[in-house]
């Protein structure tokens, strides 16, 4: 078919990719939208059911450190945008395997360049989006925000891989003219997220009243963001974003730790019809992550200034859809845990 564009949207199994691949293949039919993931612990096609039929869809299985497997998505599908989500995303496994971050976040996305600068030398549009992370911006005490110009300052393997590529997509940009735009997003919550971070983790664990295991004081700050207002930013920076620009994008959504799964606690216990304050005796504090991050605060007005787009779901409402997702998906959650739609993946498409 003749697609205006033909976007390879890399990790769009994984929790945030998932939702965006569904929304560009749902709004956008003139575009081609190729899923282009390797399929890690956090990929799941499952997410994807209800749109991997559609004409505008198609599924590459492939990773991003191998660069054979990057031409051969170009050449299939002669590739003319990317949305780079694929990485390593889970501070708490950068801290036990800092390697494999740097693998997939830096030599993965330097990867990607490569081929983006190789193949787009006609005179066609093209754009390189990086989705990259706050984390990149360090920590902030109690008061401000980080701005698009907040010195970089990262300080887990994590968020150092993640701020490296995002270095790497700006000097593609200034020495060899790439295309390029990058957002830095606060945390995401939602359906499909895998439960290894706080929100899924701490629903899975009352459901099988497990302890919550709360680092350190539980006083350390996040901004919450609802993934398909994250989504829906993307869509828009895509779109409209100007060529060489960072866009911010946040919930305006700040909670402690601890106030945030007190509040979860209390949700859990009428959605379970427990009695109050049952979910909350789980609590349980443990040792402070290493070099925990303190606060994390998104000022994305320029987002809201220049292209129009700010949060639009509020929090209590995402929290309770949130956990009505996790309470009626309890063999997604199984699946994920049990790495069984790995074996699946592996029968299917052999092992990687
Ligand atoms: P995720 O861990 O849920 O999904 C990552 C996806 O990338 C998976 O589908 C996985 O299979 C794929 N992947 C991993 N390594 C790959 C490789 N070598 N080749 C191809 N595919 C590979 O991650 P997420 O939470 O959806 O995050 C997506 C992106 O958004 C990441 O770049 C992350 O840094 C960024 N981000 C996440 C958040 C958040 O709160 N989750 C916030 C801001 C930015
Ligand atoms: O800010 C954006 C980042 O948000 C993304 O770039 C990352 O990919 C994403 O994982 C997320 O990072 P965090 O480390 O903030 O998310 P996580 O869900 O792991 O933890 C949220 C907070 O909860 C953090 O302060 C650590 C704390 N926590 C987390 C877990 C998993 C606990 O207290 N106990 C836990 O078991």
């Amino acid at each position: 078919m003749n697609f205006k564009r033909r976007i390879l949207v890399t990790g769009g199994a994984g929790f945030i990719g998932s939702h965006v691949v569904r929304r560009m293949v749902q709004r956008h039919p003139d575009f081609l939208i190729v899923n282009f993931d390797v399929l890690t612990y956090a990929g799941n096609l499952e997410n994807l059911v209800d749109i991997e039929k559609e004409a505008n869809y198609a599924f590459f299985r492939g990773d991003i450190c191998e660069p054979s497997d990057i031409e051969k998505a170009f050449a299939e599908h002669q590739i003319t945008d990317i949305i780079h989500l694929a990485a390593e995303s889970h501070v708490d496994r950068s801290i036990l395997d800092p390697l494999a971050f740097v693998r997939t976040n830096v030599m993965g996305t330097a990867n990607l360049l490569h081929a983006a600068r190789s193949n787009w030398k006609d005179d066609q549009e093209h754009r390189f989006y990086h989705v990259s992370t706050d984390e990149v911006y360090g920590s902030l005490g109690h008061e401000g925000f980080f701005t698009e110009e907040t010195p970089y300052d990262p300080r887990s393997p994590y968020s150092a891989s993640k701020a490296s590529s995002d270095h790497l997509v700006r000097s593609f940009h200034h020495t060899f003219g790439l295309p390029v735009v990058i957002s830095n997003c606060s945390n995401n919550y939602g359906p499909n997220q895998f439960p290894e971070k706080l929100i899924p983790l701490f629903i899975s664990n009352i459901v099988e009243s497990k302890p919550l295991p709360v680092y350190g004081k539980g006083e350390n700050v996040r901004d919450w963001l609802y993934v398909e207002d994250h989504a829906e930013a993307i869509e828009v920076i895509f779109l409209n974003g100007t060529v060489g620009e960072t866009y911010n994008i946040g919930g305006n959504n700040e909670w402690s730790n601890i106030s945030l799964i007190q509040e979860l606690c209390s949700q859990m216990d009428q959605r379970l019809s427990r009695e109050a304050g049952e979910s909350a005796k789980l609590i349980s504090y443990v040792t402070d992550r290493a070099g925990h991050d303190f606060r994390y605060a998104i000022d994305c007005s320029k987002l809201e200034r220049t292209l129009g787009w700010k949060p639009s779901m509020d929090f209590e409402t995402g929290l309770a859809s949130t956990i009505d997702w996790y309470l009626s998906n309890p063999t997604w959650i199984e699946n994920v845990k049990s790495g069984s739609y790995q074996q699946y993946y592996s029968e299917q498409y052999g092992n990687r």
